[in-house]
């Protein structure tokens, strides 16, 4: 069985997403998201999440694409979970590219997709909030 893992946010879920989690689960047979705690990404990523952890991963763990959701809590897991996960190939968007290409180091396969064009959580919630003005 050939295993796949993915990290993110995946704050207020939209299609560019799911497109995403779509072509990942394409790349192999099981499919993992390790998903950014609220905690992470506040610290690391200066990123306010709109719904909850639990939210977040009860929204992915409803999608057909994916198999296993686990927490994504710091820059330096990701050695530990292919390892203890047993993974086979990394994915990640395009807006990552070469950025974690250390991995292929651990004989994991490194994927970058090209994400989908014109969406993204941040400009939601810019168009959201000009519609108000
Ligand atoms: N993604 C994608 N296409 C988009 C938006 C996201 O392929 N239009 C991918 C990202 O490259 C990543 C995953 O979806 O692999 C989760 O991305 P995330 O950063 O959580 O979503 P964004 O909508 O980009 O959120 P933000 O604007 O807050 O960065």
């Amino acid at each position: 069985m050939k295993r796949v893992i993915t990290y993110g946010t995946y704050d207020m879920l939209h299609y560019g997403h799911i497109n995403l989690l779509k072509r990942a689960k394409e790349l192999g047979d099981y499919l993992i998201v390790a998903l950014s705690t609220d905690e992470f990404n506040w610290d690391s990523k200066q990123k306010k999440c709109y719904f909850s952890y639990e939210k977040r991963k009860q929204l992915l763990e409803a999608i057909r694409y994916v198999d296993l959701v686990i927490p994504e809590e710091s820059w330096d897991q990701k050695v530990t979970d292919v390892k203890e996960y047993h993974v086979d190939t990394f994915v990640i968007g395009d807006d990552w590219e070469g950025k974690f290409d250390f991995l292929k180091d651990e004989g994991v396969e490194v994927v970058y997709l090209p994400r989908t064009p014109e969406i993204s959580t941040t400009q939601i919630k810019k168009d959201l909030n000009a519609k108000k003005n």
